[in-house]
């Protein structure tokens, strides 16, 4: 245990045996728990009927039914109404080093209730859809609290997303509004947005307005009646200061997010408004034991559910403060990221393994360039960080001596489930340590069985929690149905893990069609959906390849069709066209022409097998009973050994 963390206790960094001794309470009587944490983070109007409502061998959960709050309310006024009106809620740098805003409290409610007030004079009541596609600046966090005001859903599309994949989403939900900007800026580049709007717009028919903020001075064409810019909108005379906030049901959508599954279609993650907002706060108090003079930096993009909980709802439903940057962690140099900490007194910064990589190329100077003694804890999130990651974040970033938030946790989830609470965090880098009070982990071997010590298998969820999702968009019976068939009665998160002679966990990987790019969950089948609509592709399969610095990179099996010829020009054709269909987060890495695919006698393409050569995993290819032709095994390997020479 570090000399740092010996000296803390209470708060959220509760000492082994407090952890322990709340965990244990936690799981004894879930309900009576979690009705005393809902009266202490949360301001309600109206108080719940039952805490939690169904289990997960039933078609639909609900948490809190019968109450009535507020998310933005809990927020904000709330704050404001305490005396801290002045305190600064969100700090804005943009990628331009002049370029910044600070808000307090107080201007942030402004701002809120104003663009709450646009939306509702542009049509949008409790339970519609609004879509935000904007770059990281301070209207991201104004749109999503004005959404939850009024009571409207929003819907998050992380600005790297191509028109097509924004259109998908946007259908999905059945979206009437978009709020997007004109560009984004990006390592001094500037990156059309309203244009991928434009196109959305064509496939969309729900939506009927957009509201566009000026953030580039980029040319863009505004269609009268439909496109509003934002400056020129909440400047009206008939837009006040003030919108009183919707008393909304507890068990009601806040937001939908998307996320990657194993189907291809999109997969719109419902959060709730009473049981998320509680989750969010209730683990960032415990992971991140936010204090009154912290200042918090999620380096997360507000496109995915990190940026979601630990920028917006669970620091601000804390009344915490924020940071918001705009910019990427290399631009205009490597020590982007150490300038900021400095220049702010960052207390709290939580990223992501990929970022770690990247930064770990340059070396410490970048760091000890810059004055980050403010820094008091560290974090990170996204996939499983590598012993030596974790040392170099440690040694360079924490001065050998800060505590590393390890956070496991899922879109589905709401918030951090499984983290190294700072009194055990010391030991063990790579592991994710112990779940949240109120979390039941468990690690079940194919039978269902809890798995031994150190022995690995699927990561589950055996009790209901606040944070979890309400459904899929527009299924309400999918969490049973995707989540818990493969064994019924408990969640299945999709990750396989194991657990060490002390209780601690080790998160292993995905185990279902998500390749994870730099964190980035993606879905390979939406990936492959976008091959197969290439004129040249006759089928294409996409797996995850390791890769040392991005975590993993998304590689594709391609079969081509008669007559068209296996050119560098055209692999460059193929990425190009992902790019465009999906967005440059999803291009292949890797694409490799195949004669055929690994399939079952049914036709059902085995990922598994391709998983294992892009891996360079050949030891033993399991069971092989159900492959139609084994002979393509071979060929793939060859193929994969000349690809990657
Ligand atoms: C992976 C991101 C190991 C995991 C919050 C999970 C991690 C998926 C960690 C969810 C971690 C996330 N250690 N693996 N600390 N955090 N993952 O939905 O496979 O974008 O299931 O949510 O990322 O990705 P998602």
């Amino acid at each position: 245990m570090g000399p740092k963390n010996a000296e803390r206790s209470g708060g959220g960094f509760a000492r082994a045996a407090d952890y322990r001794q709340e965990y244990a309470k936690s799981l004894r009587d879930p309900n009576s728990y979690w009705a005393t944490r809902a009266n202490e983070l949360v301001t309600w109007y109206r108080k719940w009927d039952s805490v939690l409502c169904g289990d997960f061998l039933s078609d639909s959960i609900s948490w809190f039914s019968g109450a009535l709050l507020n998310a933005s309310y809990n927020c904000l006024d709330r704050h404001i109404e305490k005396g801290d009106g002045e305190k600064t809620a969100l700090i804005w740098q943009g990628e331009d080093e002049s370029d910044t805003k600070i808000f307090t409290y107080r201007s942030l409610h402004k701002e809120v209730c104003r663009f709450a007030n646009l939306l509702k004079k542009r049509g949008v009541g409790q339970g519609d859809c609004v879509t935000v596609y904007l770059p990281m600046i301070p209207e991201m966090v104004i749109s999503v609290l004005a959404c939850a005001r009024i009571g409207a859903v929003h819907c998050v599309v992380f600005s790297g997303f191509s028109a097509t994949s924004l259109a998908k989403r946007i259908v999905d939900c059945n979206a009437h509004l978009l709020i997007t900007a004109d560009a984004a800026f990006r390592a001094g580049r500037v990156i059309p947005m309203k244009a991928n709007a434009d196109e959305a717009f064509d496939e969309a028919p729900s939506l009927n307005a957009c509201i566009v903020v000026r953030r580039t001075g980029k040319e863009v064409s505004m269609k009268p009646g439909r496109d509003f810019f934002w400056h020129e909108e909440i400047s009206a005379d008939d837009i006040t200061d003030y919108c009183s906030p919707a008393k909304m049901q507890a068990d009601t959508p806040l937001y939908v997010l998307y996320t990657s599954g194993a189907t291809g279609d999109p997969k719109g993650v419902v959060h709730r408004t009473g049981g998320y907002l509680l989750y969010a706060m209730h683990s960032c108090q415990w992971v991140f034991d936010l204090k009154k003079n912290d200042i918090f930096w999620c380096t997360a993009d507000c496109g995915w559910i990190t940026g979601h909980t630990y920028m917006i709802y669970g620091p601000l439903g804390l009344g915490g403060t924020v940071l918001m940057y705009e910019g990427i962690p290399l631009y205009p140099g490597p020590g982007r990221f150490w300038e900021i900490v400095e220049k702010y007194k960052v207390s709290i910064f939580y990223t992501a393994p990929a970022v770690i990589r990247a930064l770990m190329r340059y070396g410490p100077e970048p760091i000890s360039q810059h004055d980050i003694s403010s820094l008091r804890l560290l974090g990170s999130v996204g996939e499983p960080i590598n012993p030596d990651v974790w040392r170099w974040y440690h040694k360079y970033v924490g001065s050998g001596s800060l505590p590393i938030v390890d956070t496991w946790w899922q879109t589905e989830a709401g918030g951090v489930m499984i983290a190294p609470l700072p009194s055990m965090y010391l030991e063990k880098p790579g592991s994710a340590a112990q779940p949240l009070p109120g979390i039941d982990a468990a690690i079940l071997d194919w039978h269902g069985q809890e798995a031994p010590a150190d022995e690995s298998g699927q990561l589950v969820i055996r009790h209901p929690w606040p944070g979890m999702l309400k459904n899929l968009f527009g299924k309400a019976d999918s969490v049973r149905k995707e989540y818990c068939s493969r064994f019924p009665g408990v969640f299945n998160t999709g990750d396989r893990a194991r657990r060490d002679a002390d209780g601690d966990f080790w998160i292993v990987g995905r185990t279902d069609d998500a390749v994870n790019v730099c964190g980035n969950r993606l879905d390979t089948v939406e990936i492959e959906s976008a091959l197969l609509r290439h004129p040249a592709v006759l089928e294409a399969a996409v797996v995850g390849m390791p890769h040392p610095d991005k975590g993993e990179v998304v590689y594709a099996y391609v079969t081509i069709r008669e007559g068209c010829s296996k050119s560098s020009q055209l692999l460059e054709d193929l990425r190009r066209h992902v790019r465009g269909e999906v967005g440059p987060v999803a291009s292949p890495h890797v694409i490799q022409y195949a004669a055929a695919l690994p399939k079952t006698r049914s036709g059902k393409i085995i990922r598994r097998i391709l998983r294992q050569i892009a891996s360079d995993d050949l030891g033993d290819f399991g069971d092989l009973t159900t492959l139609a032709d084994p002979s393509v095994i071979p060929d793939l390997i060859e193929g994969k050994r000349v690809e990657v020479e």
